[in-house]
């Protein structure tokens, strides 16, 4: 199999946002996960868990997207704002039926990504909430001169606007968020966004109009139909900024999804499958949002994407707890190859979601924390953010899978950084085939090469007691070329190659 790079055809700026992440107030993710309360025995700073921040500023967490998912639309933000023993406590009615105390509000999640250094998005709520609560929440987090939500701000322990990056108009409004249709919710999307006011002109707010359930192709197109409109040459950005999409993978076993680890062959083509199936949703997804804008200014945001599998055993269905294996790594690998080959209109995506709730990168038991396989895969293809694609291309690849299921054996995505170096990360589906490669490039003539892996069997994870079962190695059984490089892929693995 030879893999052509062209590393002078540049083919677009891969935003770093596109490897991002999500958080919600569902089982543990906040609670426990990312925020433990300054009174914790777990190492904390402001609240936050130190091991988590540090596990996530290593895979250089770009943008963080907040309070939900289904609890955005339910959430009513001044409940998580003043002393933390007089905030409202409620009911989780989405996740579990639990009680929210709203100790992790408004000002922690800004803490939190200040902890991060990562970008801020904040859904808003559409579906129980109104215009004026959700207009004052903007005021609330942005406006730094004389008013009433600035005031509050500041009696509440802020005295400075914080920098609000992306604001999310409503989640999933086609279900959980109000079960509009998509005529009523478009409708409501140009009201609510007028409301959404920029008051710092130097850095306006990048809004994000909620959008289709994977391939609800007709979302796009009647929200579109509705809502698009050209700014005005006075105006930065028209009515959005950016179109949501959500994509998860499963498999379907009648009333249930598959365990995480306990899976067979065809299971694990299943999942690829359903994983290289982003590709046709963005490009399709892509497809119509050309029709109205060409020049490509909306970015297509898929701000919750990732596997979904049943819970594990013995824990609370409504917390989406689940162990994560090379199946969900690889499946990460290929959907961030197929992100970067789609860098042109894809401009941010979040993971779901960040600690403890389906695909985390991170999971936590007390005092315990473990990187999970999906972490090593953000953490092998961290170079590619803010890099620009070049153009790549597989010759002799081929299918793999069992007599039920086949898909394409190997993939691959290619970038060049600022400095010249280039990253290519590849994924071997098959679970029993080596590869030899040859990667061929146009021009240049590689000094040194550096590599890292993940292999392992297929549902090879991290446990607690054994945290690093699956971690990335050192690469070395690769050759220089006159051309480029010689290289075996082992079955089931990603790879990651700098090229100097
Ligand atoms: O990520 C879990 C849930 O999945 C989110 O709350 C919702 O937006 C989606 O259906």
């Amino acid at each position: 199999m030879k893999l052509y790079i062209n590393e002078k055809r540049k083919k677009g700026y891969i935003a770093p946002e596109i490897y991002g992440h999500f958080s919600e107030h569902l089982g543990r993710c906040i609670y426990e996960g990312l925020y433990v309360g300054e009174g914790s025995e777990i190492p904390n700073e402001n609240g936050m868990r130190k091991d988590v921040v540090e596990a996530l500023k290593e895979i250089n967490i770009p943008v963080l997207r907040w309070p939900g998912g289904c609890f955005a639309d339910e959430y009513h933000w001044r409940d998580g704002i003043g002393p933390k023993d007089e905030r409202k406590r409620m009911v989780n009615t989405h996740w579990g039926g639990v009680t929210e105390d709203n100790s992790f509000g408004t000002h922690e999640f800004f803490e939190l990504c200040r902890q991060l250094g990562c970008k801020t998005y904040v859904c808003g709520n559409v579906g129980s909430g109104t215009v004026q609560e959700m207009s004052e929440w903007v005021e609330y987090m942005t406006f730094d001169g004389v008013s009433p939500m600035a005031e509050l701000r500041k009696r509440n322990g802020r005295e400075k606007a914080w920098k609000l990056d992306y604001f999310g108009v409503g989640n999933e409004n086609w279900g959980c968020g109000g079960n509009m249709t998509p005529d009523y919710y478009a409708n409501l999307y140009r009201r609510y966004q007028t409301y959404v006011r920029n008051y710092d002109k130097n850095a306006p707010i990048f809004k994000v109009c909620g959008g289709a359930d994977a391939a609800d192709y007709n979302w796009t197109d009647t929200v579109l139909h509705e809502c698009f409109r050209k700014p005005a040459p006075a105006e930065a950005h028209g009515f959005m900024d950016g179109l949501s999409v959500h994509y998860y993978v499963g498999v379907e076993k009648g009333q249930h999804k598959g365990s995480a680890t306990d899976f067979d062959e065809n299971e694990w083509f299943y999942t690829m499958k359903r994983a290289l199936g982003m590709e046709e949703v963005i490009k399709r997804h892509g497809a119509i949002m050309d029709q109205y804008d060409p020049e490509k200014k909306i970015g297509m945001i898929v701000d919750e994407w990732g596997c979904w599998h049943d819970v594990e055993t013995g824990t609370n269905p409504g917390f989406l707890y689940q162990q994560n294996t090379m199946r969900d790594a690889v499946v990460a690998g290929v959907t961030l190859n197929i992100f970067n080959k789609h860098c042109d209109r894809v401009k941010m995506a979040c993971i779901a979601q960040v600690v403890n709730v389906l695909q985390a990168v991170v999971l936590t038991e007390g005092k315990k924390m473990l990187r999970t396989p999906t972490w090593q895969i953000f953490h092998m293809y961290k170079n590619h953010q803010g890099a620009e694609l070049v153009e790549s291309c597989l010759e002799g690849s081929g299918m793999t899978g069992t007599e039920e299921i086949q898909v394409a054996d190997v993939n691959e995505s290619v970038s060049v950084d600022k400095e010249g170096i280039i990253t290519v990360t590849l994924n071997n589906l098959t679970l029993t085939e080596e590869k030899t490669l040859e990667i061929v490039l146009a021009e240049k003539k590689p000094s040194s090469v550096k590599g890292k892996i993940l292999h392992g069997a297929m549902n090879a994870h991290n446990t607690f007691e054994e945290p690093e079962n699956v971690v990335e190695k050192e690469f070395q059984e690769f050759t220089l070329t006159e051309r480029g490089i010689s290289l075996t892929l082992p079955p089931c693995s990603v790879l990651m190659l700098r090229i100097y």
